[in-house]
């Protein structure tokens, strides 16, 4: 069975992608730094899949660790590249922690991928390098945008760092998947999202509210040109997400691909306000929410939502779970951790 090397396994993406690969039948090796996420997730991994990846401890910044990691996995059929920082604020504050975060690391792991006979890559993309489109909703096509953030910078770098690669690495395939807003947690809720301190993104805030960790959660702006004046985003199950990238591997597994460099976008297609977000939650978990209208936030888009056919028809994939599921596995999970 193929062999594939998931960077950021760890992670809320990453280990949600780990479980759906072994549930297929792959051999996961992993590698993390651990810099937000816990060796604990592992145990997560093995309850859900009865099966333990394999786990380096390795910062991919760490160049000769990177080499000597490829030299004894030369094995290898495929890389998911997850590992990365992501924090939107954090970026601005501290620009070039994110350029080598983001962007050296990718750039050693790419440099090793001539070694292998199988040079099969997907890079975490994100919706942000469309900023706000001018038309909904958003398809591949759109411009991509001058970032808002560091952090955007590097999503848009990144997939033109690749792009060059493909053009010069004669085995490489890439696809980069351009992830609207990733919520929800595994059903069984032995994995999820973990943020470290207070979270910055809306659904870790509703349920860490509603846990009682948070006083109140803020509503940035009720007066955008939206059916409520909330902000619509595209919220998609993270599970629908793993699977995409297990759809997405077979892909280049199989040498399906149309050109050694493709984007797909993924979401479910379907634009939410954050008040109705909120009402989903409400729905969902019984628990009325303490929230209040707040000033618009900084740097936010009014509307994004992807167009998904070219994910539907051209990958195969198209998004199952409901913004209810999502919430409903999200608070399950939030549950979780608390009682613990
Ligand atoms: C954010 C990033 C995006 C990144 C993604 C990663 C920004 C501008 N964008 O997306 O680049 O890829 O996270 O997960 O930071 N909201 C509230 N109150 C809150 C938190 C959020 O009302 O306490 C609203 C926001 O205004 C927004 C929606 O909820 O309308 C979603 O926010 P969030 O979860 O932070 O995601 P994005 O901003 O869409």
């Amino acid at each position: 069975m193929s062999k594939i090397l998931v960077t950021g396994g760890l992670g809320f993406i990453g280990s949600h992608t780990v479980v759906e690969l072994q549930n297929e039948g792959y051999d996961v090796v992993i590698i993390d730094n651990l810099s937000n996420s816990s060796r604990d997730v592992l145990q997560g991994i093995i309850g859900i899949t009865g099966k333990e990846p394999v786990f380096e401890e390795l910062d991919l910044r760490d160049k000769q660790g990177v080499q000597n990691f490829f030299k004894t996995h030369s094995d290898i059929n495929g890389v998911i590249h997850f590992a990365a920082s992501k924090a939107v604020g954090e970026s601005v504050g501290n620009p070039l922690l994110y350029y080598e975060n983001n962007i050296n690391t990718l750039i050693y792991v790419l440099q090793e991928l001539d070694k292998l006979k199988d040079a099969n890559f997907i890079f975490s993309s994100s919706c942000t390098v469309y900023g706000q489109a001018d038309e909904l909703p958003i398809t591949e096509n759109a411009p991509v945008k001058p970032a808002e953030s560091p952090y955007g910078n590097t999503k848009q770098i990144g997939e033109e760092i690749i792009k060059d690669s493909c053009k010069v690495i004669p085995n490489l395939n890439a696809i980069a998947l351009r992830y609207f807003n990733p919520i929800g947690a595994h059903e069984s809720a032995l994995i999820g999202e973990l943020p470290i301190g207070v979270p910055l993104n809306l659904v870790p805030f509703i349920t860490q509210t509603a846990a009682g960790l948070r006083e109140q959660l803020s509503v940035f702006g009720d007066d955008y040109p939206t059916s409520d004046g909330t902000c619509v985003r595209d919220y998609i199950h993270v599970v629908d997400l793993a699977k995409a990238h297990v759809i997405a591997l077979k892909r280049l597994l199989e040498a399906k691909n149309k050109s050694n460099f493709e984007v797909f976008n993924l979401g479910t297609g379907t634009g939410s306000s954050v008040l109705e977000a909120i009402k989903s939650f409400e729905y969902v978990s019984g628990e009325k929410l303490n929230y209040k209208i707040a000033p618009r936030r900084e740097g936010d888009v009014v509307a994004a939502y992807a167009d998904t056919e070219k994910a539907n028809q051209e990958l195969g994939w198209t998004s199952e779970l409901t913004l209810d599921d999502a919430m409903r596995s999200a608070w399950k999970w939030e549950q979780k951790i608390r009682n613990k």
